[in-house]
């Protein structure tokens, strides 16, 4: 096992909105910050990294976002494309082989295609180096993966073609794709969450889906947690002697209750996943602090994890 930015590759996931991608920005501010080349992958979509690096919306190619830190956003066309550039070396025979259309008509009717391009391009990147592939080796790549369900047929789906196919080229390949993409050793995914009873519900279905599928383990990142939890009980007694006072009553009373929600909430993911390193992130007011959360959060994570350990024990 290697600690959390000794690995060669960070897997970051979980429901639509909790912050995977100021998770995986923040995690690559960090890196950057320890001297490690970082290569942030967005999934086939538009993200918010831009937003939070400045710039245009990135494309296929590889462009600097910040001192250290290399981003791409990978779509299936563009990643079969580049695949077949390499088996046929020829943009003309490319072109003639496979027109626009013939692509967009493989990409949706050949199952796991589409993602077993996007897995392939990752897995390129990490073993292909230097000037052709428009930047310098990463040492940490970085995927801000698509939410839980669609991150989990992402990056298994080079097992289910390993599983599938008949003995060949195409089998070999998806067999080491999958050795790479399931490495405890290399790689780790890390399970962003809010404290709420939805998105920690669906950690704890796909850490065992990953788990089942053999997928790396990893940290699980509690983020927005609301401040003052850590006396909830002198809120809960706040609460009992405010009750006459009214309106502002009603509020330290919602806030009392929707503080013990969120404790039973972080209390269940840390009862289920005694393995994982679980840390919590605050809610950060982002009008007060006039930035992207990233950067407090990159903050944050580099004191959370101590350097030599180990993010998830087997
Ligand atoms: N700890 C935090 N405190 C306050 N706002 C946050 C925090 N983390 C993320 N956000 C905000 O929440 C929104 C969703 O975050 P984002 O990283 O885009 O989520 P996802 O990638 O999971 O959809 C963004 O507006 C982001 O700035
Ligand atoms: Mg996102």
């Amino acid at each position: 096992m290697r600690s959390l930015l000794n690995k060669r590759t960070i897997y970051v996931t979980g429901k639509g909105g909790v912050g995977k991608t100021t998770t995986a920005a923040a995690l690559a501010k960090w890196a950057a910050s320890e001297n490690r080349r970082v290569l942030l992958f967005e999934i086939n979509s538009q993200g918010r990294l831009p937003a939070i690096f400045g710039g245009p919306p990135l494309g296929h190619a590889p462009r600097e976002l910040a001192p250290g830190i290399w981003g791409a956003n990978i779509n299936p066309r563009e990643s079969m494309h580049e695949y077949a550039l390499l088996v046929l070396k020829f943009e003309l025979l490319y072109r003639t082989i496979f027109r626009n259309k013939l692509v967009d008509y493989f990409l949706t009717a050949v199952p796991s295609l589409a993602e077993l391009c996007m897995t392939g391009k990752i897995w390129h990147h990490h073993q292909v180096t230097g000037e052709y592939l428009g930047t310098p080796p990463p040492d940490l790549i970085i995927v801000d993966c698509p939410a839980s369900g669609h991150a989990y047929t992402l990056l298994h789906t080079p097992k289910v073609i390993a599983e599938l196919t008949p003995p060949g080229p195409m089998k070999e390949n998806a067999q080491k794709m999958w050795d790479y993409f399931s490495s405890p050793y290399d790689a780790a995914s890390v399970f962003v969450t809010l404290p709420e009873e939805m998105p920690v519900n669906e950690t704890l279905e796909f850490e065992k889906k990953f788990r089942d599928a053999g997928l790396p383990g990893g940290p699980v990142i509690i983020n927005r947690v609301l401040p003052g939890y850590e006396n909830a009980a002198r809120w809960a007694a706040a609460r009992r002697n405010i009750q006459q006072l009214d309106g502002a009553a009603r509020m330290v009373e919602s806030h009392a209750i929707r503080l013990a929600r969120q404790q039973e909430q972080m209390d269940i993911l840390r009862q289920r996943l005694p393995r994982h390193q679980v840390v919590e992130i605050p809610w950060i007011n982002l009008e007060e602090e006039q930035h992207e959360a990233a950067l407090p959060v990159a903050t944050m994570l580099s004191a959370r994890f101590p350097p030599d350990q180990e993010p998830f024990s087997d």
